[in-house]
């Protein structure tokens, strides 16, 4: 029980994916959870499975790009639980368009949903924490900061939050803050296994891109999330932590390509 008597708020948490796993997982090792999402309906849904589950959660309709709802958000948190030990910046939307097509209006909220929503939650957030002389910010990246996967807007936003993310650590180091990012590769979810439905075995074709053989599931990246958030972490800042299969690390196939007499 990692985060007995600490409050962790999760946006996006109303998702299926990684933010109902994070409500989940935070609340089973102690935590209060502040469920906050776009979608009121879905953060709700999550919090009241977090209850029925014997954990303490909240659900509150949050829209990451606006400032009135983001403070209350934070109202809510401190009203409920008394305090905000742990932010994880996890909300986004992503619009696959290419850079030719890409219309300007989806190309913008992606990056205000990203970049802007981390900036401002974190921002809001944070005199709660240098009151306490205490906090983690987790912010989720993704490795297309890294590498060409398509989809500009949500890449550049996402690279955007790493450089944020090394501000958010440096300059909030001396209040005891730490702020650490999660580079995940692709993971299951509900959205992949709709498209998989389209294009069979969607995944597994992913999955052999990947050094480790197989795509990631919710429960690795939220393991490496909980890992950053917690006091085991504590001499951790400002760090990308890619939990990608080896994505990033390079490819085999271009490996083998090289020198193929290593083949086997
Ligand atoms: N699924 C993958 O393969 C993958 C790979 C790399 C990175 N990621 C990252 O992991 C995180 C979680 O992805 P997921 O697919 O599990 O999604 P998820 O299931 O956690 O859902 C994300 C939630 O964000 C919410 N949201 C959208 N706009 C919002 C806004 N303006 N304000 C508040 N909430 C908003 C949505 O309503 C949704 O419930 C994201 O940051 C994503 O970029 C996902």
């Amino acid at each position: 029980m990692r985060f007995t008597d600490q409050v962790a708020i999760v946006t996006g948490g109303g998702g299926t994916g990684l933010g109902s796993t994070l409500a989940h997982r935070f609340a089973a090792e102690g935590a209060a959870v502040v469920v906050a999402d776009a979608n009121g309906e879905a953060a709700g849904e999550v919090a009241k499975s977090v209850r029925n589950q014997g954990g303490q959660a909240l659900g509150v309709r949050t829209d990451v790009r606006r400032e009135d709802d983001v403070d209350a958000m934070r109202n809510a948190a401190v009203r409920e639980f008394g305090r905000i030990d742990v932010l994880v910046n996890n909300a986004f939307t992503s619009n696959p368009a290419s850079i030719l097509d890409a219309r300007i209006e989806d190309w913008s909220r992606d990056i205000d949903v990203i970049l802007k929503g981390t900036f401002l939650c974190s921002q809001r957030v944070l005199p709660t924490m240098i009151g306490q002389g205490k906090g983690v910010i987790i912010n989720i990246s993704s490795v297309n900061a890294h590498t060409h996967v398509g989809a500009s807007a949500y890449s550049a936003a996402k690279a955007g939050v790493e450089s944020l993310t090394r501000n958010l650590a440096v300059e909030h180091a001396p209040d005891g803050i730490r702020a650490n990012a999660l580079v995940p590769g692709t993971f299951r979810t509900d959205v992949w296994n709709e498209r998989e439905k389209l294009v069979p075995d969607l995944l597994e074709r992913l999955g052999s891109w990947y050094p480790l053989g197989h795509v990631g599931t919710t429960d690795d990246i939220a393991t490496a999330a909980l890992f950053l958030a917690s006091d085991e972490a504590s001499w951790i800042t400002g760090a990308l932590l890619p939990v990608d299969g080896g994505l990033l690390a390079g490819n085999p196939r271009f490996a083998r390509e090289v020198h193929p007499e290593n083949d086997r």
